[in-house]
Parts: structure tokens; C-alpha cells; sequence
């Protein structure tokens, strides 16, 4: 077996789906929030199963706990992952109502990690969404780090400083070769769930100067370049084509759009049209 051989079997196929794609696969995940019952996530994940025509863009679902083992079955086979909305940074202990990595590993490639709403109502700072990153990579899921300004910062000139400092202090002390595993998603606070959202030029602005910029800082450009920036806050597939045109971005965490199958497949047959 050659060197190379060896290394793509270790680090895993989205190594190979790089290289076919230019080195980076176009991604969208559906953050599902609290909604769906085990019954209605099952109805979900079929009709996007069933619906889904395209292999280009790799699609992630995000369920609540306890619809993750229905929609997990209801995959099976598919080319479709599957991934949580949160996870804590121990792998078992005394810490009631959380779920740890080595519990999900057993369904789940992928983990949304820091979202706004968890940073705004369960008080998740900074250290803790590290903590839950390393724990995350160490287990092998794949981290969806979410990075983004308040109305009020972006009104204060604070955008840059707000995402530079989320994306440093989740990041810093990661090797090189972890760092290329993780996601971000650039989701401005003002955009999520309010039908406004940001501009594409503004959000590629973010994501290439300030996020992929900081990426750069602590893991040099080739690793930087290789790693998958999103955008996420509002997205349809009305507005879908403002973002994935550009090619600083790398495709779409959505929410609401992620409810129904119809809007959701909208979303992900045109970021395949787009990015193909
Ligand atoms: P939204 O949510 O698409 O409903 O704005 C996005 C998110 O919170 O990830």
C-alpha cells in the first residue's frame, strides 16, 4: 500500500470528495432546532431521501436527540449524514440532560457546535465551545462551528473583532491535520429566523477576510484553504444562488428551509447547479 493510499483510508472520504470537488465539496445541513417528533422527522427524511437528485453537494440532516435513531434507520443505505445540534465535552458522567460524542459517534458524522441560540440562551461561551470542539474531533464527528455578530455589534463596527475572536478561541491548539476535518458557518444573529437575510457580498466579505483570514493566521494557507466556510441565517431557495455563487462559500446551514422537504431539496438541487 502505497503512502497515499495509507492516508486517505486513515483521515477518511471527505479527503477524496476534496479532491474531486475542487478540493471542497459544497454542503448543506439542515438544522432541524426543536421541531419534528421521531414520526414527523421519519415523514421528513424519506421525502428528502426520495427527492434528493444530486451527488455533488454533500447534505447533512440535523434532528433533535431523540429523532436522530428513526431518521438514522430511515438513511440507511443513503448518501445522506447525519448530524446533532449539540454535545457535551466529557465522554460520560454526572452532567444530567447532556449527550456526549461517544454517544452520538454511533449515528451521527456531524455536530453543529456553538449556534447563536445556544450561546444567547444556554450562556455557552467561548471556552466551552472549544471544549466541545476538541471533544467533537476526538471521537471523529465533524464539527459545524457557528460564528457570527448581534444586530447591536454589527451596529457598533463590531462585526470583525466578534468573528475573529469566536473563530481564534474555538480553534486555537488544533493541529493542522484537525482543523481541515471542521466546518464553519458564518450565521449573522440579526439573520437567523428573520427572514432577513445578510447580503451575499457582505457575508462573502466576512467569510473571506475575517474568517478564512483567521484561518489563515493559525493554520496557514493551504489548511485554511481547504476547509469549508457556510453561510446560514434566512436562506431559501429564493436566495440560496446570492450565497453559493460565490465561491468563498462553500454552501448553507438552513433552519426553516430545512422544515419542509420541498424548500430544503429547492436549496440543495440549486447549490448542485450552481457549484457543479
Ligand atoms: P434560519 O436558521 O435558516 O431559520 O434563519 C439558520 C440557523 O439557525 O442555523
Amino acid at each position: 500500500m502505497s503512502f497515499e493510499d495509507h492516508l486517505s483510508i486513515s483521515i477518511g472520504d471527505h479527503i477524496l470528495h476534496r479532491a474531486r470537488w475542487n478540493m471542497r465539496q459544497p454542503l448543506i445541513a439542515g438544522n432541524w432546532k426543536m421541531n419534528k417528533t421521531a414520526t414527523e422527522g421519519q415523514v421528513l427524511a424519506q421525502a428528502i431521501r426520495l427527492g434528493l437528485q444530486t451527488s455533488v453537494v454533500e447534505v447533512v440532516l440535523c434532528p433533535p436527540f431523540p429523532v436522530i435513531p428513526i431518521v438514522h434507520a430511515t438513511l440507511q443505505g443513503s448518501s445522506i449524514r447525519l448530524g446533532a445540534q449539540n454535545v457535551h465535552w466529557e465522554d460520560a458522567g454526572a452532567f444530567t440532560g447532556e449527550v456526549s460524542p461517544v454517544m452520538l459517534k454511533e449515528w451521527c458524522q456531524y455536530v453543529i457546535i456553538g449556534h447563536s441560540e445556544r450561546r444567547q440562551y444556554f450562556r455557552e461561551d467561548d471556552e466551552m465551545i472549544r471544549r466541545k470542539v476538541l471533544a467533537a474531533l476526538r471521537h471523529g464527528l465533524i464539527p459545524i462551528l457557528c460564528v457570527g455578530e448581534t444586530l447591536a455589534q454589527r451596529e457598533a463596527g463590531e462585526t470583525e473583532g466578534v468573528v475573529t475572536a469566536q473563530t481564534r478561541r474555538a480553534l486555537e491548539g488544533l493541529t493542522p491535520e484537525q482543523a481541515t476535518r471542521v466546518v464553519i458557518a458564518y450565521e449573522p444573529v440579526w439573520a437567523i429566523g428573520t427572514g432577513r437575510a445578510a447580503n451575499g457580498a457582505d457575508a462573502e466579505k466576512v467569510i473571506q477576510r475575517w474568517v478564512r483570514g483567521t484561518l489563515e493566521e493559525l493554520f496557514g494557507p493551504a489548511v485554511a484553504q481547504q476547509m469549508r466556510i457556510l453561510y446560514g441565517g434566512s436562506v431559501t431557495p429564493e436566495n440560496i444562488t446570492e450565497f453559493i455563487c460565490r465561491p468563498a462559500i462553500d454552501g448553507a446551514l438552513v433552519g426553516g428551509a430545512s422544515l419542509r422537504a420541498e424548500t430544503f431539496l429547492g436549496i440543495i438541487h440549486e447549490t448542485a447547479r450552481v457549484k457543479a
